[in-house]
């Protein structure tokens, strides 16, 4: 029995050296962060979109130590405007994450959407073989299951649905709703972060679709999917010794003694949904009403490049830049500058020492599907603290973290003075039971128990 995992992003990206030599390099985002390890355990097959140099059709990963095969779907370039920056993430990101706002729905990206979704649904039928469990990923992907399953009845697909799935009166102003739950519902297993998001999306079926739902199950013209509320996890241990090696702890003081403050750490794709804007304000904020923090505290961003060809993201770029530059200006003094931005993405190693050497982790999201930084925080901090948004999915699990409303600046703002000031005895017995329940749910349980699930249908 093999696995397929179907998935737009692929867990690595092919980058050629200046010395001319080939490398695969993680690709940056929580899926590929949380399969890339699951596969590897499992072994088989992944399926997804060469991005950089697609003359590449198929490899053996990770390079050093292959445990599994990429095959790469190469897309034209009208593929990738529709398919992915049009619809993708002009239609079905915004919606599921509440912004309608920012939607665009158009027939034309819908019809790149059904488009590439088939040859998606193909290459996986092509990798099939009898007995294979099939497991795709991510909103890029909704109507993968059905078109398999026409081609294969009897094969067990299962599903994850990475963000959010939203309220059902914010999912029925997609005009194509009933056909996304119809791919969707192809599969016989589909699992998402949080109880809330399963409950949503069942009600969604019942009104959209007029489908029957009984406990965890949908039933949609004679098959029945079951739906699975599980959020993923992390690779405790992997974080956890990382962050006690010599050479990361030897960064994270080299970070500190750079700084000479006490640190707010944010690390984000530069996405709207991740409330940059909001935490700069809130800094700013907790500057003005405590001038005797200047020179005391720094708020050390790192964002990573994200999904620049739409435009709410360069938008959100030029704000964030404007704002950093608007608070620099404002208290900034003896050489001492409230914020530090780093707009690029940096190495695990990197990460975990910023997460090591960091006082506060500020994971503030106007809604986050789960958010996977507030877990490595959690895995790899010394004595910090975390602040997390109550509307990411990760809060149900994290509720030794100082939860805020991330709308609400002034509040954030004190909750900063409250981590800044926490005693070492809480803040330790804080980290310590957030890292017990993140062992008892670590990424292979997530795994494992989703395609043992899955294989038992
Ligand atoms: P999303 O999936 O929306 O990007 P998550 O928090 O779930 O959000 O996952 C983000 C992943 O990307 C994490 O594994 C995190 O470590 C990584 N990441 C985020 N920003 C950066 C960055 N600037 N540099 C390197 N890795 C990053
Ligand atoms: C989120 C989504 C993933 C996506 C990732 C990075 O985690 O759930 O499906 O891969 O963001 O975004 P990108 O558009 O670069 O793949």
């Amino acid at each position: 029995m093999g696995l397929i995992i179907i998935s737009n992003r692929e867990p690595y990206a092919p980058k050629r050296g200046e010395d001319g030599e080939l490398r695969w390099v993680p690709s940056i985002g929580g899926l590929t962060a949380a399969l890339d390890p699951a596969l590897q355990h499992a072994g088989g097959t992944w399926i997804a979109w060469g991005e950089e140099l697609p003359e590449i059709s198929e490899v053996d990963l990770p390079q050093d130590a292959p445990r599994y095969r990429l095959k790469r779907l190469r897309l034209s370039e009208a593929e990738v405007r529709d398919f992915y920056y049009g619809f993708s993430n002009r239609a079905l990101w915004p919606m599921s994450h509440y912004f309608i706002g920012r939607t665009k729905y158009q027939t034309a990206t819908w019809r790149a959407y059904v488009n590439v979704n088939r040859r998606f649904a193909k290459a996986a039928v092509e990798s099939y073989r009898e007995g294979d469990l099939i497991w795709v990923h991510d909103y890029q992907l909704a109507l993968v299951p059905r078109m398999i399953r026409e081609a294969l009845p009897h094969a067990r697909i299962g599903f994850f649905w990475h963000i959010p799935w939203p309220s059902a009166e914010v999912f029925r102003t997609l005009p194509w709703d009933r056909e996304l739950l119809d791919g969707l519902l192809g599969a016989d297993l589909i699992g998402m972060h949080t109880q809330d998001y399963v409950r949503y999306f069942q009600i969604a079926c019942e009104r959209v679709l007029g489908a029957e739902t009984e406990g965890d199950t949908v039933r949609w013209q004679d098959h029945i999917s079951r739906m699975v509320a599980r959020p993923i996890g992390i690779e405790v241990e992997t974080f956890e010794e990382l962050a006690t090696s010599p050479e990361v702890e030897e960064e994270a003081d080299r970070i500190r003694r750079t700084l000479q403050t006490q640190i707010l750490l944010g690390v984000d794709r530069l996405d709207y949904t991740k409330g940059i804007p909001e935490r700069l304000e809130a800094f700013d904020a907790f500057l003005d009403r405590h001038p005797e923090a200047r020179g005391r505290v720094t708020l050390l961003q790192i964002a990573v490049p994200s999904r620049e060809r739409v435009e709410s993201y360069r938008q959100l770029r030029a704000q964030v830049e404007g704002l950093v530059g608007r608070i620099n200006g404002k208290h900034t003094r003896d050489g001492w500058s409230p914020v530090q931005y780093i707009y690029r993405g940096v190495s695990r190693e990197e990460l975990v020492a910023h997460y090591r050497a960091a006082d506060v982790m500020l994971v503030t999201p106007l809604r986050d599907g789960l958010n996977l930084v507030a877990k490595e925080f959690a895995a790899s901090s010394r004595d910090g603290v975390l602040i997390l948004s109550r509307f990411a999915g990760a809060a149900d699990e994290m509720p030794e973290a100082l939860q805020v409303n991330p709308y609400n600046v002034d509040g954030l703002a004190g909750t900063l003075l409250e981590a800044l000031q926490m005693p070492l005895d809480e803040k330790k017995a804080r980290l310590q039971r957030l890292r017990e329940r993140l062992k008892q749910s670590d990424l292979h349980a997530w795994a494992e128990g989703f395609i043992q699930e899955l294989a038992a249908t």
